[in-house]
């Protein structure tokens, strides 16, 4: 028996990248995924499973939309086990916190750390209504250590660590665990690749901070993700896990 045999999963921004492999292999570990994009890639990501995955078109910036994701994944499987909320954009409001133009604040804030609260907030009830379920959470090593113009990502990092926290105090009792992932730098994905492009050099600065002296994959991310998702992690909870390759050890 696979270890996600029978587990109904949510996986945000599964089109490419982290997202996408998270999504392949909690698919691969028997769970049932709906892969949700806002790029239409999300179809690409289930065309690769198709009798585990399921592609959703939705905005996770929207409690509309998700609340709408949440009951799709209730009324087609009668149950929601697992939520990774993978969501996040850098490479906006990036510049010395005087020149931070205010509107890309609220952006940054928006897709970061209000698509993680959205995701929670409509997904612990239907976790409740199943028994129980894990939450992951996708910070980064930005919440931990910092570097010039990273001030708002740091910042969205930062508070998806402290909601973890809060909401796995608050729902421990109902059996939902909820932690989080701070990955290094993880290549090839739609971030890192746009990277490449516009600052070649610092990507590859980026990938020599860890100890591995390589970038981790995104399938190492997902690794990770499958392991808090099922019961090998059943006393894992308010807590981070660091997939950086040994980068905040230095
Ligand atoms: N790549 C890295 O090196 C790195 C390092 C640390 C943390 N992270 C974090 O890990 C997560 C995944 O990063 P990645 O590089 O794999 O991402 P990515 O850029 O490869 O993919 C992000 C996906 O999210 C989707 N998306 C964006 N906004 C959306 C919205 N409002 N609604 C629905 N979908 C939306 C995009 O279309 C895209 O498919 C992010 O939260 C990121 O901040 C990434």
């Amino acid at each position: 028996m696979a270890r996600l045999d029978g587990r109904i999963a949510v996986v945000t921004g599964a089109g490419i990248g982290q997202g996408r492999s998270t999504a392949l292999r909690l698919a691969q570990e028997g769970a049932k995924v709906l892969a949700v994009d806002v790029s239409g890639a999300e179809k690409d990501t289930a065309a690769q499973a198709p009798d585990q995955i399921e592609p959703v078109h939705a905005d996770v910036t929207r409690g509309d939309e998700v609340q709408a994701l949440v009951a799709e994944a209730v009324g087609r499987h009668g149950r929601l086990d697992i939520l990774c909320n993978v969501v996040g954009v850098a490479g906006i409001a990036q510049a010395p916190v005087p020149d931070i133009d205010e509107d890309d604040y609220d952006r940054l804030l928006t897709v970061n750390l209000k698509s993680v609260f959205l995701g929670m907030k409509h997904a612990i009830p239907a976790m409740v209504a199943s028994g129980g379920g894990s939450i992951i959470n996708w910070s980064s090593v930005g919440a931990l250590v910092s570097s010039p113009q990273t001030a708002v990502y740091g910042a969205s990092k930062a508070g998806i660590l402290a909601m973890t926290r809060a909401a796995a105090r608050e729902w421990g009792k109902a059996n939902i665990r909820v932690n989080a992932i701070c990955p290094g730098f993880v290549y090839p994905t739609g971030m890192t690749l746009m990277g490449e492009r516009e600052f070649p050099e610092a990507v590859s600065r980026a990938a020599s901070k860890s100890a591995l002296d390589r970038p981790g994959h995104p399938d190492e991310i997902a690794a990770v993700a499958a392991f808090l998702a099922s019961s090998d992690a059943s006393y894992v909870t308010g807590t981070y896990l660091v997939v950086d390759g040994g980068w905040t050890a230095g």
